[in-house]
């Protein structure tokens, strides 16, 4: 694998990622999906490091995409499940990743409910100068980094399967749908999206996309002048829908609704669930994603999702291996000179 440039210890917010970053995972991402379509399917990119699963929220997806492609970097994996863990004896979070850090830690991947928990413990571990890396799986309603990343790539591809590459997206329409303000996948889209010149475009019910909820993704704290991100929101979903090259839906957060956020879910779907029908006003082409796990007949019919010709949804969960096994490798040969992959 060819050197590339890579300055982040964590990978905590995709505000902080510039073109070159989205390029630099989508083609590690790339040559990892050929190592991982070999019989051996095996890399020793990382052997003798320690890779810890932390998720303090469940998943299904993440969790077990990260830990299969820590193995397959032929990394050692431990996983830890909040439920049997001594945080049920009154262990604090920064106590519990300091006991893996002793244990030999090199890099850490943490989900939690709360926001902010990733970059706390990042902080702690840079303050002890440890080196070692923390890689956000979700935090609260904030970000989702690697999911933005695989659904990158997932686009990528079907804009161009021979050489998946940003410069494919420059223009493309993305409608992203639903319930945007508990998402942190649709807050990672947006920053990864706009930034490799998408043209995105959101779409929900005003009590789960409130006014000028775009105006904070305008522009990221590091930025160079010349990025100009074309990001629209609008109240109906016809606007958005309208010759889209993508649209993705993203999944009625529940659990994370304090109050009575819809009249009911059946009314929600009549709104704003992706149907076939609804589809029409795209472009003829369009694809669906959904970062999973879905409600099904709620954000998108049941038939549409299983449709191949136009759910991207297995694809999406078959991009993560390779996108968090480049992370991965990003991340834990960061300052090595580049590992060469044929060495199994
Ligand atoms: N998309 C996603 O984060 O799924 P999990 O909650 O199953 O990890």
């Amino acid at each position: 694998m060819a050197e590339t440039a890579w300055n982040h210890r964590h990978v905590l917010s995709l505000s902080q990622f510039t073109p070159q970053d989205y390029e630099t995972v989508i083609s590690t991402a790339v040559s990892f999906r050929d190592v991982l379509s070999r019989r051996n399917k095996k890399v020793p990119t990382l052997q003798g490091k320690v890779v810890t699963n932390l998720f303090f929220e469940p998943s299904t997806r993440t969790r077990s995409s990260f830990e299969l492609a820590a193995k397959r970097l032929s990394a050692d994996v431990l996983n830890f499940a909040p439920g049997s863990s001594s945080l049920t004896k009154g262990e604090t979070i920064l106590d519990t990743a300091k006991t893996y850090l002793a244990m030999g830690a090199d890099i850490m991947i943490i989900r939690h409910a709360a926001t902010g928990v990733p970059h706390a413990i990042a902080a702690e571990l840079d303050r002890l100068k440890t080196g070692v890396g923390v890689l956000n799986a979700g935090d609260g309603q904030h970000e989702h980094p690697s999911q933005a990343l695989l659904d990158l790539l997932t686009l990528c591809t079907v804009l161009n399967p021979e050489n998946p590459n940003i410069q494919s997206l420059k223009g493309k329409k993305i409608a992203i749908v639903g319930d945007i303000v508990h998402s942190r996948v649709a807050r990672s889209n947006l920053w990864s999206l706009t930034a490799c010149g998408a043209e995105v475009h959101l779409a929900g019910p005003p009590t789960l996309l409130p006014a000028r909820f775009v105006d904070s993704f305008q522009r990221s704290p590091i930025e160079p002048p010349d990025i100009s991100r074309q990001l629209q929101q609008h109240t109906s979903l016809e606007a958005a829908l309208k010759g889209a090259d993508f649209v993705m839906t993203l999944r009625l957060q529940r659990e994370r609704m304090a109050q009575y956020l819809l009249p009911s879910v059946r009314e929600y779907h009549h709104q704003f669930g992706i149907t076939h029908e609804r589809l029409k006003s795209c472009s003829p082409a369009v694809k669906v994603l959904h970062p999973a796990p879905v409600n099904r007949g709620v954000e998108i019919s049941s038939e549409l999702m299983d449709d191949p010709e136009r759910s991207l949804i297995g694809q999406q969960v078959t991009s993560g291996v390779a996108t968090r096994m480049a992370l991965l490798y990003l991340i834990g040969t960061r300052g090595r000179n580049a590992e060469v992959l044929d060495g199994n």
